[in-house]
């Protein structure tokens, strides 16, 4: 408990006695927890018709901030004063507030007045974030979601706050499991109320291919080889693929939230779906390889045969065109070399160009493949075997590479020694932290707790100061193949993603596993109010 005193040293001089008052302070519950709180004296009453000014600039803001309040409250309706520079609630953007942080904040209660004060829109949805948890507050029974008691009055302090990393990601794989747009729209609201900013997009793998591609349409027209996901994607009715005007949507609502849409499109592996459609982009088609399911040697793409290459530099024209991000990841896991190795063409490539290896090759095509985003202005993500580095104790000879990555290049470590992610940054790059120990939500929660989550600290140990600004941030992973509906995603995703969201936000010397506990209380209200059955500890 904390207590403020009031001296009122007027009467203290005068009187000769001690006239301070103790004023108990209502403490904050913020998920993630904030950087810095100061408590100040005094308590700002909330009321019907609460009105809440804002400059042009910030009325997506000010909107979100009305919807969340008239969300929490039935009784309390706010009035939107746009243009106005006063009210009970005002937004305001001032380049001087933390200009180092582009999403940072202050929110600033005062007795009559709350104010959110930031160098950017991003930092102002964050402080309306904020604000909406200290208004939601909940009874402090930790562990179990509680019936939700609203703040009639907020304790007076100001909150200085922002993240501790940049990344604050989910990855979805909606290869396996199509989740459809409005369930997608959910899960954008749920990670921007936790402050998280990125949504990688898993939009291709071996079931299926799941965004319209203009120059291939017979990309989404094929029924997945998969039985069982066909049926799934029969029984949901949702739709088996997103069209371009559907990815615009998604994009924009995520951006309205702060969150970067970052689709990954697999290649030169897990590419049955288009394989099969164009079993030219296959390592298959010359070789004549087959294995008895049809399918293995189907896995993966030449990526020595210039119309291969072509064909995923025509799809990320789309791509690109279709999302702002600045990241576009390209998978490059779970390439199994021996295909090949085994392709007669691919050993004469490799031997005109002097590869030596199919490490060698990896780094070779990834380059060129980054080489092409990067003349559209785009930076390359991969999963951490881009590197050719042997996370799968595989031939080691293979796996030898004289070849570096470019150093626009994003390597998103996921498994293997962590010397790997050490390796990458040695190397120049910068690297996105998606630990299989810690982040990798499709586990269960007995080989990854709540705590273990929660534990997660995406900067390996021994890296240099400079090193460590290498480390971009977090992603947690959630794979679907193993999941049958999205009652079974969201157990595997809630609660863990909060621990994620206050590892990518909160400063490691403020992370208090007992306090994240208490905090958490609101946030299972809420997923409980709208029905998301989440997992246990
Ligand atoms: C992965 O989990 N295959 C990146």
């Amino acid at each position: 408990m904390k207590v403020l005193s009031k001296c009122f040293l007027a009467i203290c001089i005068l009187s000769g006695f001690n006239a301070c008052e103790e004023e108990i302070v209502q403490e904050y519950s913020v998920l993630p927890e904030p950087q810095q709180i100061e408590y100040a004296s005094g308590k700002f009453k909330v009321k019907d018709g609460i009105s809440i000014a804002f400059p042009h600039e910030l009325a997506n803001e000010a909107a979100y901030c009305r919807d969340a309040i008239n969300r929490l409250f039935t009784t309390v309706n706010p009035v939107l004063k746009e243009g106005k520079k006063t009210a009970d609630i005002i937004l305001v953007l001032d380049a001087a507030v933390l200009p180092e942080q582009p999403e940072g904040y202050v929110l600033d209660v005062k007795k009559k007045q709350i104010i959110i004060k930031a160098n950017a829109p991003a930092g102002i949805l964050y402080g309306i974030q904020t604000l909406r948890q200290l208004l939601g507050a909940t009874s402090a029974s930790s562990g179990q979601a509680v019936e939700t008691r609203r703040a009639t009055s907020l304790q007076c302090g100001t909150i200085t706050d922002y993240p501790a990393f940049a990344w604050r990601g989910l990855m979805l794989d909606e290869s396996s499991l199509f989740r459809g747009k409005e369930g997608l729209f959910k899960l954008l609201d749920n990670l921007a109320e936790l402050k998280m900013n990125v949504l990688g997009w898993h939009l291709t793998d071996m079931p299926a291919w799941r965004i319209e591609i203009k120059k291939y349409p017979e990309l989404t027209k094929n029924p997945t080889h998969d039985k069982k996901i066909a049926q799934r994607d029969s029984i949901n009715k949702k739709g088996s693929f997103y069209t371009q005007e559907d990815v615009k949507e998604v994009v924009a609502y995520a951006a309205a939230r702060n969150i970067t849409v970052v689709p990954e499109i697999e290649m030169p592996a897990h590419g049955n779906s288009a394989i099969e459609v164009f079993p030219w982009l296959g390592v298959a088609k010359n070789v004549g390889e087959k294995t008895p399911d049809n399918l293995v040697s189907n896995y993966i793409s030449d990526m020595t045969d210039p119309k291969v290459i072509e064909f995923f530099q025509n799809v990320l024209t789309e791509v690109m065109d279709l999302f702002p991000s600045k990241f576009i990841h390209i998978g490059g896991d779970e390439v199994e070399y021996h295909y090949w190795k085994d392709a007669p063409y691919i050993k004469q490539y490799m031997k005109e160009k002097g590869i030596k290896t199919p490490a060698d090759l990896q780094v070779e095509f990834t380059n060129k493949i980054a080489q092409f985003a990067a003349s559209k202005g785009r930076r390359v993500i991969g999963w951490n075997e881009i590197n050719g580095a042997n996370i799968h104790n595989e031939k080691v000879e293979d796996h030898i590479t004289e070849r570096h990555l470019d150093p626009g290049i994003i390597v998103q470590y996921w498994h293997g020694d962590i010397s790997f992610a050490k390796k990458a940054i040695e190397d120049g790059n910068d690297i996105i932290n998606a630990s299989t120990r810690h982040a990798y939500l499709d586990y269960t929660y007995k080989q990854i707790s709540l705590e273990k989550a929660y534990l997660f600290n995406p900067i390996p140990e021994g890296l240099t100061v400079a090193q460590q600004k290498k480390v971009l941030g977090l992603s947690a992973s959630m794979w679907t193949w193993q999941c049958p509906d999205d009652n079974a995603v969201n157990h595997q995703i809630y609660p863990r993603i909060a621990a994620l969201a206050e590892v990518g936000w909160t400063a490691p010397d403020k992370k208090d596993y007992k306090r994240f506990l208490k905090a958490l209380d609101y946030f299972l209200t809420d997923w409980k109010k709208q029905g998301i059955e989440y997992g246990g500890y």
